[in-house]
């Protein structure tokens, strides 16, 4: 038994010992829901970022956490290959691993954790574990040409399938969550409306898609009543549901001859749920650096709408590059690395958590 308790000591020794804080490569795991992702990290840059997508969920309509697991179990091992190949690494050249710890599902992130935890062990290298929405935040500190990292103090809007919050962001490990969805996440509403219009998952990019072309005024949807920075989404699925089924009533093709504008009405009112939410929480702070993080931050309504926050109301805002707004390992890795500079570090007995609460 004492050596179970004495063993992640000694590791951490070890580690501690041998730390080295500048050419510094971390191989980063994500596995938190359908994306299984790699990536390698030297210092804060992106040297590879592999995702295979799961398409498996496609024909049921959404994730099917068992099948998740499975594919993940699948996918792994050639990921990190492909990553390591990519970047051109040894795994003997890696300084440590990191690992999307939680929230996401149980049966995802327990391949993740695993894999992580067996290679590091084998390796002698630190772990390093991340909780995923502390990672789609500061993706944003991910070194890439031509971008500048927010300054602290700034608001994250993290806008996710599984998620939607607005957070305080003093620094990079201090976080607090001003306002959350009381029931749906922003992308569940996207991809759940899309359903309705018989289009296939994740609704949510095809939504935007159409949406680019349609008249955005064309039927206008409720805006939910919900007090504070919080939000809510569900009364809108239901109201869209209520449309269509009076529209189809009357005629059948209704939805495939106004595609367009439906899907640029529901992304109109979504997008405004969001801002007028925004616009409350730089009131309330005084702060106007806005970033924003998570697949939905690849909505062109979205981005649009910050652009233009920027002249109208002399808002700093930062888009997320495409490539780390949905689930990536890199944006799991640049958190590995702002952690190993401050030897924040894991033990073995770590074990990954569904609910994860961020700060
Ligand atoms: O961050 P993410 O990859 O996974 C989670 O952690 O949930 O986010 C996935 C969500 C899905 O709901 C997907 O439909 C949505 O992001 N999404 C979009 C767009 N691209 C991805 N929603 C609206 N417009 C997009 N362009
Ligand atoms: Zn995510």
């Amino acid at each position: 038994m004492i050596g179970l308790y004495v063993l992640p000591l000694y590791y951490q020794f070890l580690f501690q010992t041998s730390v080295e804080h500048q050419n510094i490569y971390i191989l980063a795991i994500e596995s938190s829901c359908d994306d299984t992702s790699a990536a390698v990290l030297y210092n804060d840059k992106t040297l590879s970022n592999i995702v295979a997508t799961q398409k498996i969920h496609e024909e049921y309509g959404g994730v099917v956490p068992e099948l998740a697991s499975r594919a993940h179990q699948q996918n792994i091992v050639p990921v990190v290959h492909q990553a390591l190949a990519k970047a051109n690494i040894d795994k003997k050249q890696l300084s440590a691993i990191a690992f999307t710890r939680g929230p996401g599902l149980m049966g995802s992130l327990l391949v993740g954790t695993s894999f992580a935890k067996s290679l590091a062990l084998g390796l002698s290298i630190p772990l390093i574990e991340v909780n995923h929405m502390q990672a789609h935040i500061l993706a944003h500190f991910i070194k890439e040409e031509g971008t500048t990292p927010p300054q602290f103090p700034f608001l994250a809007m993290t806008i996710s399938g599984g998620h939607t919050q607005i957070v305080l962001v003093r620094s990079y490990f201090e976080m607090e969550i001003l306002g959350e969805t009381l029931d749906d996440a922003v992308g569940e509403a996207f991809d759940k409306s899309a359903k309705l219009l018989g289009l296939p998952y994740p609704g949510g990019p095809l939504v935007d898609a159409n949406a680019r072309k349609g008249n955005p005024l064309a039927f206008p949807f409720p805006r939910p009543k919900v007090a504070g920075l919080n939000f809510s989404f569900s009364g809108l699925k239901t109201s869209i549901l209520y449309f269509i089924q009076k529209q189809t009533a009357k005629n059948p093709d209704f939805v495939s001859e106004h595609m367009e504008d439906i899907c640029a009405s529901i992304q109109y009112t979504i997008i405004g749920i969001l801002m007028d939410k925004l616009k409350k929480a730089v009131q309330q702070t005084g702060i106007q650096q806005i970033a924003i993080g998570g697949g939905v931050s690849a909505n062109s309504g979205i981005r649009k709408a910050l652009q233009e926050a920027e002249q109208t109301l002399g808002w700093t805002t930062y888009l997320p590059k495409f490539e780390y707004c949905t689930d990536n390992a890199a944006m799991i890795g640049i958190v590995g690395y702002l952690k190993y500079k401050e030897e924040k570090f894991s033990d073995q007995a770590i074990t990954a958590k569904a609910r994860y609460i961020l700060g």
